[in-house]
């Protein structure tokens, strides 16, 4: 017992720092089948929309989902006990479709339940068949343990998520708000987010900066909330103020933004200063080039150029996908940073499956 306490106290740590459920659930079905020396372990949530008890990934089978009431696991999730069945085939509880359908022979099953912080059962962690010999109660006390501590961490796990979510709905949306007068749709701000996050990973940027990018470059085009209809509305070219009028939109957004502490705000503040800056030095509002303007709006400058050039404008109908990248790729070096339009010229495909996931 004490060597498995070292065990489980070892991957306590990196189990407690890892948020993500769907990351999370893995690590918690591999110490189980460890600690307890069985062939296979799942986790059954419930799903309350549903009345259904369904596997994230778990230990060689594909996604199971079943009612609430039903088989093993039912009965575990409707009694908050736990269950040791010695011979599977022998309980009337289990059901014997799953192995019909997977080839697989269950011989014997530990199941306890998975609880809340507030004790209310979530799900069901269920170990199947002993290397050797039965289960005992030390492994069900173990596996209760376990579950304990599982059942916390997907509770913050899928806390977290849904925090995260939120949020970036809520980023996504309140950008959206910006441009809501324009004929511009709700996934194009998605679509930049997106497209900017897929050049930053591509050019080795780490997890979290991307994600950042992700939520701050939609923000690009905030301080257009700043400018009157009659311009951003108007059917043809803009003419000396309006244009000057325009380009303020940089200065707007970056004023809106400018004062949090925040770091994805910061990084959405120097976007919106300096999206349409170009390497060559002709952009604005400063007119800086090269690395003197951040990466993070050299990239949101092709994501968003290209995303314009791709969708309808009032001033502008669609251009076709070809004429939008031979526009770009003569400007590599001019208005867009080489290296970075190469990343997104050797990722085309993956920003096109972006383009047809959300469409307009
Ligand atoms: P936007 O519509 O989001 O366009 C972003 C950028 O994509 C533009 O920045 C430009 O670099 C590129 N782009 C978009 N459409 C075209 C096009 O038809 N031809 C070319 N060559 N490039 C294009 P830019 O030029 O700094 O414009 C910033 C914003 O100013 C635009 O954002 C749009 O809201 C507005 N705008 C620009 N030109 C006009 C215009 O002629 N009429 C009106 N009503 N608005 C304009
Ligand atoms: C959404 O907020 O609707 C999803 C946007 C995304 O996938 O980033
Ligand atoms: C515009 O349509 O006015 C923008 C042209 C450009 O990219 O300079
Ligand atoms: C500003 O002066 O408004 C911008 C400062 C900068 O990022 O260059
Ligand atoms: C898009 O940018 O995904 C759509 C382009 C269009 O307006 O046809
Ligand atoms: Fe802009
Ligand atoms: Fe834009």
């Amino acid at each position: 017992m004490s060597d498995k306490l070292k065990r489980l106290l070892s991957s306590a740590g990196s189990i407690a720092r890892e948020r993500n459920a769907e990351k999370l659930i893995p690590l918690l079905a591999d110490l189980a089948k460890d600690l307890l020396e069985v062939d296979r372990c799942s986790l059954f949530l419930h799903d309350s929309s549903k009345d259904t008890l369904y596997t994230m990934v778990a230990h060689g089978n594909v996604k199971i989902e079943v009612p609430a009431n039903a088989g093993v696991v039912g009965a575990v999730f409707a009694s908050g006990e736990p269950l040791l069945i010695h011979d599977a085939y022998a309980d009337p509880r289990f059901n014997k479709e799953v192995d019909k359908a997977t080839g697989y022979i269950t011989r014997n099953i530990l199941a306890v339940p998975l609880t809340d912080s507030r004790g209310r059962v979530i799900g069901v962690f269920q170990a199947i068949n002993k290397l050797s010999g039965d289960f005992s109660l030390e492994d069900m006390e173990l596996l209760q343990l376990l579950a304990t501590y599982a059942g916390n961490s997907i509770e913050a796990g899928l806390l977290y998520q849904k925090i995260r979510s939120a949020y970036r709905e809520t980023v996504m949306r309140l950008s959206h708000a910006a441009e809501y007068k324009d004929p511009e749709t709700y996934n194009h701000i998605v679509r930049i987010g997106l497209i900017a996050s897929l050049i930053a990973q591509k050019s080795g940027y780490d997890e979290e900066y991307c994600y950042n990018l992700q939520m701050a470059a939609p923000m690009h085009d905030i301080g257009k909330i700043g400018v009157p209809d009659a311009i951003l509305l108007k059917k043809g070219k803009l003419e000396g103020e309006e244009w000057e009028i325009m380009k303020r939109h940089t200065i707007i957004g970056y004023e809106i933004l400018k004062d949090s502490e925040n770091e994805l705000l910061q990084m959405a503040a120097r976007i919106s200063l300096e999206h349409h800056e170009r390497w060559d030095g002709t952009g604005y509002p400063y007119g800086k080039r090269g690395e003197e303007i951040c990466v993070e709006a050299r990239i949101t400058s092709i994501a968003d150029v290209f995303d314009a050039l791709t969708s309808k404008r009032p001033y502008k109908p669609a251009w076709s996908v070809e004429e939008a990248l031979d526009y770009m790729r003569r400007l590599s070096g001019k208005h867009f940073d080489p290296e970075l339009l190469e990343v997104f010229f050797q990722n085309l495909e993956e920003v096109l499956i972006i383009k047809e996931k959300y469409p307009d």
